[in-house]
């Protein structure tokens, strides 16, 4: 996401996992954020002001009644201009200031003055994490709205193995764009599937294809983002699970058939971007199948179509499925968005550079009930996933 135009103010407090907010700065800069740091005196122990200062590009502050820089009211400036404000690491000391309205350093004064979303990430040593006290003042700060990132688990820089580690750049990224994102798809609940399937024919062997995953794991982020209750119902990929979402793991076709179907009811919009394989091998051996000197050949059958079963018997449902061709793409694609009783059918040619198995990228035409064929230019299959999104809320508004 282009973070152009949005004011992240990072507050950072006085644990061992301060320094790694450098890269959490310097990430959110390369996005476009304007990135504003404030620091407590703790904080400063581990980390200097000059660090975040090169970084953003503004001035690091540290004490309240500091004036050097500008003749401002700068709690209350800050506190106007962040759009999000990520407390990051959360020592207990500070949440439990925050907790209860105590304001006596310039961090704590300017969460107490924003009306921004504000999200902690709690980091410290397990004991003092789990003990009630901290627990309680965590629960307090959620009661108040405030967004807990939580902890994760592993050695901590006193050498216990535990909970109260400062969680990875990406999630804390994440969180941030999450608290960033327009929930225009709240109260929505989008099931999306993604990835290949895997089909049995003995215990080594399967039947599968090129797909990564990729496009349909960017659409269940983009949804996600936008504040739907997301499904991602998905095959063996090498992709991590899309933050925010269900995550569902299938193998095979008929794996698959049964996730979706079973949620059916329950969803509003389905995006099919799975590859899902059309048939599958007629029995699966019980054992390895040995070689012989003569060929070999393996019965198919038909798996079955998930679209093509729920298209006829949708009610309210949005169906978006999507058509991967070689040749006469929109011909082949128009017909299946009608024989699948569709809403939207998105189309790409392998065959064209950039879209397709494993890039980054995509070139894909949306086709439409109504006759619509629209094709988009080259994008990232983030903002392709966005596109969709954008198309399907506009026709569900129609
Ligand atoms: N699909 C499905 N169930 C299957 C196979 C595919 O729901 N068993 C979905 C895909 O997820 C995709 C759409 O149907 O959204 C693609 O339609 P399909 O006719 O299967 O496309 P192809 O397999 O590409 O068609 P063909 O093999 O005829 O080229």
């Amino acid at each position: 996401m282009d973070l152009q135009g949005k004011c992240v103010l990072l507050g950072i407090t006085g644990g061992i996992a301060a320094y790694k907010m450098a890269n959490v700065a310097s990430a959110l800069k390369k996005r476009g954020a304007d990135v504003e740091v404030i620091m407590t005196r703790n904080a400063t122990q581990f980390i200097t002001p000059l660090t975040f200062e090169t970084l953003t590009g503004h001035k690091c502050i540290v004490d309240t009644f500091d004036r050097d820089f500008q003749f401002d009211v700068t709690h209350i400036s800050l506190a106007k201009k962040a759009d999000v404000i990520l407390v990051a690491p959360a020592t207990a000391n500070v949440i439990a200031k925050m907790a209860h309205g105590i304001a006596d350093d310039m961090l704590t004064t300017t969460v107490l003055a924003a009306g921004c979303p504000k999200l902690v990430s709690p980091a410290m040593n397990t004991g003092m994490l789990e003990n009630p006290i901290t627990q309680d003042n965590i629960r307090t700060l959620e009661r108040y709205g405030f967004t807990i990132i939580p902890s994760e688990s592993g050695v901590l820089a006193c050498h216990d193995v535990g909970k109260g580690r400062l969680p990875a750049d990406a999630v804390l990224l994440d969180y941030v764009e999450q608290a960033l994102t327009p929930k225009d798809l709240a109260g929505l609940r989008v099931t999306v599937t993604a990835g290949p399937t895997q089909e049995a024919i003995d215990p080594v062997r399967f039947l599968t294809n090129h797909s990564t995953g990729k496009m349909g794991y960017a659409v269940a982020r983009a949804a996600a983002l936008r504040g739907a209750s997301v499904t991602l119902i998905h095959g063996p990929t090498a992709l991590e699970p899309v933050r925010f979402t269900e995550d569902v793991a299938i193998t095979s076709a008929q794996d698959m058939y049964e996730a979706v179907t079973s949620r059916f009811e329950q969803t509003d919009i389905l995006v099919m971007a799975a590859a899902v394989a059309d048939y599958r091998p007629a029995t699966v051996a019980a054992d390895k199948v040995k070689k012989s000197d003569g060929d070999m050949s393996i019965p198919l059958v038909r798996t079955a179509d998930i679209l093509g079963t729920i298209g006829p018997r949708k009610t309210h449902q949005f169906l978006c499925g999507f058509s991967m061709e070689t040749r006469d793409m929109v011909a082949h694609s128009a017909e299946k968005l009608q024989r699948k009783n569709l809403d939207m059918i998105v189309a790409n040619n392998l065959k064209d550079p950039g879209a397709g198995f494993g890039v980054d990228t995509n070139l894909v035409t949306f086709l439409t009930p109504d006759g619509g064929v629209r094709q988009l230019p080259l994008m990232s299959k983030d903002a392709v996933a966005g596109a969709i999104l954008d198309e399907i809320m506009a026709r569900k508004g129609r």
